[in-house]
């Protein structure tokens, strides 16, 4: 008698591989999703050998994982296409939020390079301090700023009126009702007396601000210090950098995980 395993019937081995189909999303949806065109030309970028997983020629249809795997297109990390820019830009008190004011105060497009022209993710009041995500990306904006993402934001808020009561914090956590509606449930600490640390993933028009009157506390300084996983605590005001490929990475997963914002049929 024969010691070796016999092989498992065609349709067993179909069925096993069936079992461990391989996860992630096909390669040309990855692609589109980050900005290199519609499926069409990215399977054609994928068809005519331009693009590699982990140093292979990726084949149509295959599966990524956007986040672990190494996709290059052309020999170019896709999180750095080298038309589009990220700039994490620490906004300074006075700057205002928009390509020009009607006041000639200063603009934060004036605080980053001139070319390619960028435009905000979001806005910061001209009171308000911090980090600001700029790029000419408008899909990945678009993604960003959309409130179905839920991209938590952090900030710090001295606040009037000495320390917070419970109650107040509560308040903050529960949802407060504001003109336009009750607020989402925020993260709220206070970690000194008149100190609140707030983490919201609306976008509401100085919704930090309206939450913090609305409990007798008006705001007297507020610095964003979190945009989803970017923060840097070693950005001077008024400094900018740009993101690191580990940072993209991270932010477009960040936006991934509540709406795909393409087709997950594809
Ligand atoms: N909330 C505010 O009140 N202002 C900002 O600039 C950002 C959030």
């Amino acid at each position: 008698m024969s010691d070796e395993t016999p092989e498992p019937p065609l349709w067993e081995q179909l069925a096993d591989k069936s079992a461990n189909l391989p996860q992630g999303d096909r390669l040309q949806k990855v692609l589109a999703a980050t900005g290199w065109g519609s499926r069409r030309v990215c399977e054609d970028l994928i068809a005519e050998g331009r693009v590699t997983v982990n140093g292979d020629v990726a084949i149509l249809g295959r599966r990524v994982n956007a986040i672990e795997d190494h996709i290059e297109v052309d020999g170019a990390p896709i999180g750095v296409r080298p038309d589009l820019v990220y700039y994490l830009l620490n906004k300074p008190v006075g700057v205002v939020t928009t390509s020009k004011d009607t006041h000639a105060r200063p603009t934060v497009v004036e605080l980053v390079p001139r070319e390619p022209r960028v435009f905000s993710v979001g806005r910061l009041d001209v009171q308000t301090e911090g980090l600001l995500l700029m790029t000419n990306d408008g899909d990945l904006a678009n993604r960003i700023a959309h409130p179905s993402h839920g991209v938590e934001k952090d900030y710090l808020a001295e606040v009037g009126n000495g320390r917070v009561s419970p109650g107040g914090l509560r308040r903050l956590r529960e949802g407060i009702e504001l003109e336009d509606g009750l607020t989402a449930p925020a993260k709220a600490s206070q970690p000194e007396p008149g100190l609140l640390r707030l983490t919201i993933h609306e976008g509401r028009n100085r919704q930090v601000r309206r939450m913090c009157d609305a409990i007798g506390h008006p705001v007297r300084r507020l610095v964003r210090t979190r945009i989803g996983p970017l923060s840097d605590r070693s950005l001077a005001p008024g400094a900018w950098r740009e993101l690191t490929t580990a940072e993209w990475k991270a932010i477009t997963e960040a936006v991934a995980q509540g709406d795909l914002g393409y087709d997950p049929e594809l």
